[in-house]
């Protein structure tokens, strides 16, 4: 549930700040999160892996890479998890200290290698033996050591959206579990590469903790046939993919109540198993939420432009399109979309839709929703992870503003887009 974006009386709230006021101040299409949120969140994280010492949780930062979220993730204790040397720079400029950023990627450039070599990152994962190799020529080359994690496929089903499944040996990612172990002989064997730990990432908006559980115990099996042949990793990272509560992520007797309520992860006893498999003396874990920690801090405000009848089915085209929120047309996602300002209304089904010329530009297909009219303002609830940071400018659209509340007041952490951006 999403405590800091919520109703009083009938208006919504970002916190103190009436999501009303945003929208006429600073325009619509319009990115809104709760600082106090993310940081709820993180410490949540933060202390059911207490129990784990020495846990290091990475902030995953292509979930949104905003400077200013980054530097309050920052200021928490977090390290980065980033794929791209552009991710690397954002957050280093962002307050990260480099021994706490990893990269991942499953096809890096030299250029992306060179710079996290040069920046004295914390750890390189590596994803296959073309790769090592790769990493090894360029360690040489600058006259580094790379510090590098091998990530393994542990042929897991996260139970989730195909489109976001990661640990299946049919994906593309990691390397196939009973492969690694001769890459890791490789790597130990390798110039310029120090061997410090394995990786693992299944999927994104897991719901349940079984699939972390059967990843666990295929890395504890690898670590110990690892440890048979002499080679010793200090470092076990389980990727990101804590899912989120998307349906009823606000109540309220004016709002329908959403069917199919996604379960979650109980992250005392997530910790508490990981803590079980995973135990190895000198060996640290590591995680890389990115959706937990920000997906509730987000709202993305939206003005109604038409209600529009067709035979069968009743549009309400919105002013926020799919090149500002892309997850619906993605995968289907579902958000919750709830008026800004509530009135007793009958609820009807209807179709939330955009201007952009793609049958996909959605955000929600036959919902029942209050009743919706030309001018009324509404929101996109859980935006705050893959939202704006999967934004593009497709039609020629200005990427919308994003907004922080902090400290009980907004500001502005970053422009809207002018159409001179656009060329
Ligand atoms: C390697 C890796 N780590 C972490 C994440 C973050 O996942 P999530 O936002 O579901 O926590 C991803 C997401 O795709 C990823 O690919």
């Amino acid at each position: 549930m999403t405590e800091k974006i919520k109703y009083v009386g009938n208006q919504l709230f970002i916190e103190e700040v009436p999501a009303e006021e945003l929208a006429g101040q600073y325009g619509t299409p319009l990115y809104v999160y709760s600082g106090n949120q993310i940081s709820k969140n993180l410490k949540q994280l933060q202390k059911a892996f207490s129990v784990i010492p020495g846990t290091r949780i990475l902030y995953a930062l292509k979930a949104n890479s905003n400077p200013e979220l980054l530097r309050l993730i920052s200021s928490m204790g977090a390290g980065a998890d980033t794929v791209s040397a552009g991710e690397i720079f954002v957050a280093l400029k962002s307050g990260f200290p480099p021994s706490t950023i990893s990269l991942a990627g499953v096809g890096k450039t030299d250029r992306d290698i060179d710079f996290a070599l040069s920046r004295e990152i914390g750890v390189i994962i590596v994803e296959s033996n073309e790769e090592l190799k790769v990493v090894s020529e360029r360690a040489v080359a600058l006259g580094k050591t790379a510090r590098v994690s091998l990530r393994i496929n542990p042929d897991v089903d996260a139970h989730t959206h195909p489109h976001i499944s990661t640990g299946l040996k049919e994906n593309k990612f990691g390397i196939n579990i009973d492969r690694a172990g001769e890459t890791a002989k490789r790597a130990v064997q390798m110039k310029n590469i120090e061997l410090v730990g394995i990786h693992s990432h299944i999927g994104s908006q897991i719901t349940e903790h079984s699939p972390f559980e059967e990843a666990a115990e295929s890395i504890r099996n690898f670590v110990l046939g690892l440890a048979k042949e002499g080679i010793k990793i200090n470092q076990i990272d389980l990727g990101g993919g804590i899912g989120v509560r998307y349906r009823n992520a606000i109540k309220h007797d004016l709002l329908p109540l959403e069917k199919k309520e996604e379960p979650l992860i109980d992250l005392n006893t997530l910790a508490r198993v990981i803590k079980e498999k995973l135990s190895f003396p000198g060996c640290d874990i590591a995680l890389e939420p990115g959706r937990f920690i920000v997906a509730e801090s987000g709202v993305l405000l939206t003005r109604v432009l038409f209600k529009k009848k067709s035979a069968d089915r009743t549009f309400i085209v919105v002013d926020a399109g799919m090149n500002d929120m892309m997850r619906h047309a993605l995968y289907s996602a579902y958000h919750q979309i709830v008026p800004l300002r509530l009135e007793k209304s009958e609820f009807s089904l209807v179709d939330v839709v955009g201007p952009v010329c793609e049958t996909t530009d959605a955000f929600a297909v036959q919902r029942e929703l209050p009743a919706l009219k030309r001018g009324d303002l509404i929101g996109i609830m859980t935006v705050g992870a893959y939202g704006y940071s999967i934004a593009s400018n497709y039609n020629s659209r200005p990427k919308p503003a994003e907004i922080l509340i902090e400290k009980g007041s907004a500001r502005v952490v970053r422009e809207r887009e002018t159409y001179e951006d656009l060329i």
